[in-house]
């Protein structure tokens, strides 16, 4: 089993320093577009093998794809990232040629890969990794759901003073402002959310979770990638590992939600196949509404990338 990063910066060497711990794969491989780079973080990240007692075997290469070849899941994190005052959106145009290029590169060396892609603004560019890659969309999608419930669950155990493990959540919608965080979906041990906390301090953590991505990057003056790193790898464990898990993921609705031909974070069960269900909540109106509002945003930027004619 060989599993590829592509993008060796922040969340790419996270992610596959989580890959590695957990062993999902005895192969890892790096890449990165910046000479030596990738082959470093490899080598330094293989080096805590010993000390961590794992043996996944971390490569890295400068652009080389074809250490890549046969990779079964591809997780795609190379581009720049949000700089403080610079919305995902701004991204686009220099993302979208990079991603391109990477899909390319990977689809050529690895044509039954399952491709993740983390790189910002993430649903235009899961657009353009599957415009590129021309394979089923269940093989290709994007991660951001996992982050931002993270952020949401984190909040909530905080303000409540629990475990996070006992909070259970989910979170639709674009990876942006726009998202759809769902209280009414939202459980302690079981418990909905709603008896344990306020309406005010649950609209201030839903608040906070819509621009925990910008207050991180206000905090360090870039973006975030520990929790970004681990929430794609939990992902790649949940393909290899075949567990059937839902997650939030953003992917390719065909008239699930009554939308067609839009990549959006919904639920969906993750296995070995890749997204092997998108699971349909029955949303109330208030709910639908902020979906379609969250839908809007993204399709005007995926129709920017499409009038850019980058993928073409
Ligand atoms: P970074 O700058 O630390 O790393 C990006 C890496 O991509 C750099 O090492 C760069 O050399 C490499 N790269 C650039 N062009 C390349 C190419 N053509 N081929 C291979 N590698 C190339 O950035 P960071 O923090 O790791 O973020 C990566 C991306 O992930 C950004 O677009 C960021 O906005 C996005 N992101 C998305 C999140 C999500 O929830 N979906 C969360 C956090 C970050
Ligand atoms: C994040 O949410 C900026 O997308 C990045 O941390």
């Amino acid at each position: 089993m060989k599993i590829t990063v592509v993008g060796a910066g922040n969340v790419g060497a996270t992610c596959a320093n989580v890959i590695a711990h957990k062993e999902l794969a005895n192969e890892v491989v790096l890449v990165d577009i910046k000479e030596g780079l990738a082959e470093g973080k490899a080598l330094d990240m293989w080096q805590t093998a010993p000390i961590n007692l794992y043996d996944s075997r971390i490569t890295g290469s400068t652009n080389d794809y074809s250490k890549t070849a046969g990779s079964e899941v591809v997780v795609i994190t190379s581009g720049l990232p949000r700089k403080p005052g610079m919305s995902r959106d701004d991204l686009i145009a220099t993302n979208a040629g990079i991603v391109k290029t990477v899909t390319e590169n990977i689809i050529k060396y690895s044509p039954n890969a399952i491709i993740i892609v983390v790189s910002n603004p993430l649903d235009v560019m899961t657009y353009c990794a599957y415009l590129t890659a021309k394979v089923d969309s269940k093989k290709v999608f994007g991660m951001a759901g996992i982050l931002d419930t993270a952020r949401y669950r984190a909040f909530l155990a905080e303000a409540l003073d629990v475990s996070p493990k006992d909070i259970q959540a989910v979170l639709m919608g674009g990876h942006g402002d726009t998202m759809v965080p769902l209280p009414r979906y939202t459980t302690v041990a079981g418990i909905p959310v709603t008896e344990l906390i306020d309406a005010d301090k649950l609209d201030a953590i839903v608040e906070r979770t819509k621009k925990g991505g910008g207050e991180l990057v206000n905090l360090m003056g870039t973006s975030a990638w520990y929790a970004p790193g681990a929430a794609a790898a939990q992902m790649v464990e949940a393909i290899v590992r075949d567990q059937k898990r839902i997650f939030p993921v953003c992917a390719l609705l065909n008239g699930e939600y009554g939308m067609k031909d839009i990549y959006l974070g919904v639920p969906v069960k993750l296995g070995k196949n890749g997204i092997e269900e998108i699971i349909e909540l029955k949303l109330d109106e208030a709910e639908m509404n902020l979906l379609k509002d969250s839908a809007v945003a993204v399709k005007q930027v995926m129709d920017v990338l499409d009038n850019m004619n980058v993928t073409a």
